[in-house]
């Protein structure tokens, strides 16, 4: 009997690193839950985003997991700690898998980091990137008008463009030469990214990180069975389709909604 991997977020943007996981890992299993009713965490207080991460991961081990993947940035910088006293099953946030790439990739040490309210008021990143290379200069920036643009489809518009410019024109006056996407929807943002901060400068997109990290933590499942895929929302469920199906390319399917009382129950 496979046991699935549980992955969790905040809402629709952990989806790029289920589909990251996904291409990884033909044969497991995935159970994914997107805390849609109370989407965004990254404007969170500390204590809130522990609380609801706590109440999502619980649920998630109701469900068997064997191995828990926080893909919400702003929930990796402040509640792995906390999900860790839950179980003994192995956690996974995307911090430490991010930031290990970041100081691979970089050459001058020049680091910039960019991510919700939450994730960059943590220190996480800046923490995790320094006690790898403590000679590393980190640079940090929110960019918090990014996830609304992502859930809205605007990533080829032109206020997508703007909206980078923007955020990002300090960032480019600082010679990094790698940047990290420290949020679940900045991968879909990443061309735009890429072409206003220049070649030079390297992307670090966390749903590749966590999958090489997993990658080596996991013995792949090899049944020959293709795995199965189940999605949790808890609330909007057209809206988390109609999104999910633009980042995944292929409808929804497989998709409920779990009632947030104190047990939880899936409707
Ligand atoms: N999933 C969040 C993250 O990666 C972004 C959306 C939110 O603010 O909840 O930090």
């Amino acid at each position: 009997m496979k046991k699935p991997i549980g992955i969790f977020d905040s809402g629709v943007g952990g989806l790029t690193v289920y589909r990251a996981i996904r291409n990884a890992f033909p044969e497991e299993d995935l159970v994914y839950f997107g805390d849609t009713a109370r989407v965004p965490y990254g404007p969170k207080s500390p204590n809130t985003i522990i609380e609801y991460s706590v109440q999502n991961a619980r649920f998630l081990l109701q469900q068997g997991i064997k191995t828990l993947i926080v893909a919400c940035n702003t929930s990796s910088s402040v509640a792995i700690p906390h999900l860790r006293e839950l179980t003994d099953i192995p956690i996974i946030g995307v911090i430490d898998p991010g930031s290990e790439v970041a100081v691979r990739s970089s050459q001058s040490g020049r680091i910039g980091v960019i991510g919700t309210e939450g994730t960059i008021r943590s220190g996480a990143y800046s923490k995790a990137i320094t006690l790898r290379n403590p000679q590393a200069e980190v640079f940090t920036k929110p960019c918090p008008l990014f996830v609304p643009i992502v859930e809205e489809g605007w990533q080829d518009h032109s206020i997508a463009r703007q909206v980078v410019e923007e955020y990002l024109g300090s960032m480019k006056d600082l010679s990094i030469d790698t940047l990290v996407l420290g949020c679940t929807h900045y991968p879909l943002l990443s061309h735009v990214i890429q072409s206003y901060m220049g070649d030079s400068v390297k992307l670090v997109d966390s749903a590749d990180a966590i999958t090489l990290h997993l990658s080596s933590l996991l013995p792949p499942e090899h049944d020959g069975k293709p795995g199965k895929d189940s999605f949790y929302v808890s609330d909007n469920e057209d809206k988390f389709a109609s999104i999910a199906s633009r980042i995944l390319n292929n409808p929804m399917k497989n998709l409920k909604r779990v009632r947030l009382f104190e047990s939880w129950f899936i409707d």
